[in-house]
């Protein structure tokens, strides 16, 4: 028996990094994945999403486990779309136990226009909001909703929108901290069916989201093209321990833990794998 035999699990933003490695430590353990991804770019976010090379990448790699998957290209802003991928996917799965909202991207940039602020709100705040309101008519009671919020939404204030992070920065710490009190009351308001929602938080994590040029510039706004290994000193800096990044499989383990029964009394809970980067700040 495997800590989620019997369950089923949908996944945003599955194609690849995190979401990716969720599916196929969910689908380990015994689940079968539900997911979906937008597989195309978003003009003011400057380093790719994913593509749908990568989502049938993660389906091969899910169908190696032995679990079943349905995952199809969407956007998590068209709360519509998500709708329909669930409605025929439990035609075959006939129920859902655990939603991971993941899905999300980081437009940074000085001097970008105010859309890289709304697109960020729309696919890290409202993008998250759809994926669990789609889901929620189809939860098992007793069921995990799992939001992926971020280090960001806990250290950040108003993000400014003129330094090296630009309106697509703001929006991005905006999103996570509005995501905090959104898994709070959302964990109220499902309390009573003993479903349960909580958050993961990451520090930075070792994939696309954080291995771009606009991520390296924040981090060393001083040069003009700096390089990973320019930014490593700064990415350390965030941890306690001396680390740069986590690996998607370590916040997948948190995400395995809050979706499995192990934690059904746990609720409104923010996990943050963090190496310390919270606590060191007195948080
Ligand atoms: N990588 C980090 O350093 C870090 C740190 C803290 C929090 N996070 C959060 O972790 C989550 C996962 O990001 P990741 O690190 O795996 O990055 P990633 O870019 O590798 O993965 C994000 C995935 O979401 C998909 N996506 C983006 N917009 C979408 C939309 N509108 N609809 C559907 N899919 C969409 C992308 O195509 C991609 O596959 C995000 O919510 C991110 O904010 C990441």
């Amino acid at each position: 028996m495997g800590r989620m035999t019997g369950k089923v699990a949908l996944i945003s933003g599955i194609a690849r990094g995190q979401g990716r490695s969720h599916a196929i430590t969910l689908a380990e353990q015994g689940a079968d994945i539900i997911g979906f991804d937008i597989c195309e770019d978003i003009p003011t976010n400057d380093y790719p999403l994913a593509t749908l090379d990568d989502l049938r990448e993660t389906i091969r790699l899910v169908e190696k486990t032995g679990r079943r998957i349905i995952a199809e290209k969407a956007d998590a802003r068209d709360r519509a779309a998500i709708g329909i991928l669930l409605t025929d996917a439990m035609a075959r799965f006939e129920h859902l136990d655990v939603v991971v909202a993941n899905a999300g991207i980081c437009p940074l940039g000085a001097g970008k226009p105010v859309s890289a602020f709304t697109d960020a709100v729309d696919v890290d705040l409202l993008g998250v909001i759809n994926t669990v309101h789609a889901a929620l008519p189809h939860l098992t009671p007793g069921g995990s909703v799992i939001i992926t919020g971020s280090v960001a939404g806990i250290l950040s204030g108003n993000g400014p929108s003129h330094g090296p992070q630009g309106p697509g920065g703001a929006g991005y710490s905006l999103s996570k901290r509005f995501l905090i009190d959104y898994t709070n009351t959302l964990a109220l308001q499902l309390a009573p069916t003993k479903t349960r929602a909580n958050a993961v938080h990451p520090t930075n994590c070792d994939t696309p989201l954080l291995h771009n040029a606009p991520m390296y510039h924040t981090f060393r706004p001083d040069l003009e093209a700096p390089t990973a290994e320019d930014a490593l000193s700064g990415f350390q800096s965030m941890q306690a321990m001396p680390i740069p990044w986590v690996d998607p499989g370590d916040i997948s383990n948190a995400v395995l833990f809050l979706a499995s029964d192990e934690s059904r009394y746990i609720t409104g809970h923010h996990l943050t794998v963090d190496a310390g980067a919270t606590t060191k700040r007195g948080l």
